[in-house]
């Protein structure tokens, strides 16, 4: 069988084919799965998306009507899919319920780090050759507070990562971590874990309650001077809120991988004719905020982990197979 994967890095292109050859063909395609490339799908029984592929009702229905059976999500997050719909239309899907936390646990600290030191102001001054330090002075993190909001598989890895660096540890979540509790965490409501944090770093998934967890009333509530970062869901955010918070001067510095509005942005060149999102561009534009494209699980680790499980998940899905990585199961 051939399966037609849309979204695919170019990086991620010989590992996929690597991986999928001697089971079935793999057609990969760099653009997204929306209702304009939906129709590319006819015929096809297996589609794989990534991440910003937009799988609502619509698409949900071409796909349908055009043989496809089965989705094959390469990631772990799953709210680019309206799973109602696919169940009702016999659809299956299946995604990567884990693969490694580590990548996006230290591509977050990578965020931290870089906006507490202004790597990337430093970085752009040397090229120049201007080599005063004005402007760039950072803070040291041990002994202060790291506040993490969901400590799931990954927000373990990057609370370990805060305990090596000496810090005090705050943590919010539906469920205890004993992992968590084991390095010093102390759960705590989420208004003293905004109050008290010097750095916020956001790890639970995005759901109804979870959309804007972060909004003009919590980023008011966060100290002045503290570090934000986002490497979950950009829907967490009240970006507009947040821009305002900025425009005052506030935070010491914000990393953001993710954006409510990164589809049809993220992962594309827009470099020649600029973008129309006016919130996005301002973001852009404090030196105290890094926005990266939503690459924080983009390590050949990860990328190799979620090619595998996704072979897997097609195996399973041909075979009748059931596994922890479906959503939607085969109808019967
Ligand atoms: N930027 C990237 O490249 C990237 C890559 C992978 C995952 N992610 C994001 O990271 C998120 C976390 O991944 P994970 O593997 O750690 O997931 P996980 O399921 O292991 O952990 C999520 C945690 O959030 C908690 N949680 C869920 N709903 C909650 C709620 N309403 N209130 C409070 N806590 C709640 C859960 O109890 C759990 O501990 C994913 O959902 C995804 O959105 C981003």
């Amino acid at each position: 069988m051939e399966i037609l994967a849309f979204g695919v890095q170019a990086d991620e292109r010989p590992l996929l084919e690597k991986a999928f050859a001697g089971h079935h063909d793999v057609r990969c395609l760099d653009v997204f799965l929306d209702e304009d490339t939906a129709p590319i799908a006819v015929g096809y029984e297996v589609v794989s998306t990534s991440v910003n592929a937009d799988l609502n009702h619509r698409v949900l229905e071409i796909l349908a009507a055009g043989g496809t059976r089965m989705i094959a999500q390469r990631s772990t997050g799953f709210n680019n899919i309206d799973l109602k719909v696919a169940e009702r239309l016999g659809l299956t899907v299946a995604r990567v319920s884990s693969y490694s936390p580590y990548s996006v646990a230290e591509f977050a600290w990578t965020l931290a780090l870089a906006v507490n030191r202004r790597i990337v102001r430093a970085s752009n001054r040397t090229r120049d050759f201007d080599f005063r330090l004005d402007g760039l002075m950072g803070r040291d993190l041990r002994g202060r507070t790291a506040g993490v909001l969901g400590t799931g598989r990954i927000g373990e890895a990057f609370t370990r990562i805060a305990h090596g660096f000496g810090m005090n540890l705050l943590g919010w979540d539906v469920a205890r971590n004993p992992a968590c509790v084991e390095l010093g965490m102390e759960y705590v409501d989420k208004d003293r874990l905004l109050a008290e944090a010097d750095l916020i770093s956001l790890h639970v998934p995005l759901v109804e309650a979870t959309h804007h967890l972060v909004d003009a009333a919590a980023l008011r509530a966060m100290k002045d001077d503290a570090i934000l970062v986002n490497s979950s869901r950009g829907g967490l955010v009240d970006t507009e809120a947040l821009v305002t918070e900025l425009r005052a001067g506030r935070f010491t510095g914000v990393g953001l991988d993710v954006y409510e509005a990164e589809a049809g942005l993220f992962f594309l060149d827009k470099s020649l004719g600029g973008v129309e999102d006016d919130t996005l561009a301002r973001l852009v534009t404090f030196p105290n905020v890094v926005v990266t494209s939503h690459q924080a699980y983009y390590t050949a680790d990860a990328v190799r982990q979620i090619i595998d499980t996704t072979l897997q998940n097609v195996l399973d899905h041909v075979a009748g197979r059931h596994s922890e990585n479906v959503l939607v199961p085969r109808a019967s």
